[in-house]
């Protein structure tokens, strides 16, 4: 067994709560803390936004998958990914063999609370029907491929 770390990935919809809850998580566990979103924004010197904006949405998914993997070999580490990070099933074989995935079930209402006036790309783009949409089909990847679910 190569693993003797502790190494957790949290999936979950946009407006989940995935960076605080795993912040919070990351501190009483005394691990490093990681947001995708947020090192990509620091690393490539870009928003989110504007990498959409820009480059298009595949764009963004190849950059998604490129820190995936070297995320993917850190331990003792605690990673929030972003709400589309899993509909690559890459992505996700990339983390399943040593990390748990721990699914963060927030109800959609709440969710769309938190997002409705960010500037998520999706958010902009997608009407509140589409986004239960997109919700829905999420949450039955999320359910499929996580070690644990969390109610939140
Ligand atoms: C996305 C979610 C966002 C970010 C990007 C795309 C998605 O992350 O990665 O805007 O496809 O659901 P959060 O879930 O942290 O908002």
């Amino acid at each position: 067994m190569k693993n003797s770390g502790t190494e957790i990935v949290i999936c979950g919809f946009m407006g989940a709560g995935k960076s605080t809850w795993g912040q919070r998580f990351a501190m009483k566990k005394e691990l490093k803390f990681l947001d995708l979103d947020e090192m990509i924004e620091n690393q490539e010197g870009i928003s989110v936004k504007k990498i959409f904006e820009r480059f298009g949405a595949p764009y963004f998914r190849k950059c998604e998958m490129n820190y995936c993997r070297n995320l993917a070999e850190l331990k003792n580490v605690v990673i929030a990914v972003g709400g589309g990070t899993f509909e690559s099933l890459e992505n996700v074989l990339m983390f399943s063999a040593d990390f748990a995935i721990i699914f963060l079930d927030t109800d959609f209402e709440t969710c769309y609370l938190r997002i409705k006036d960010s500037n998520r790309p999706l958010v902009v783009d997608f009407t509140k029907e589409q986004l239960q949409e997109l919700f829905r089909q999420r949450r039955k990847l999320f359910l499929e491929i996580s070690d644990i679910v969390i109610s939140s």
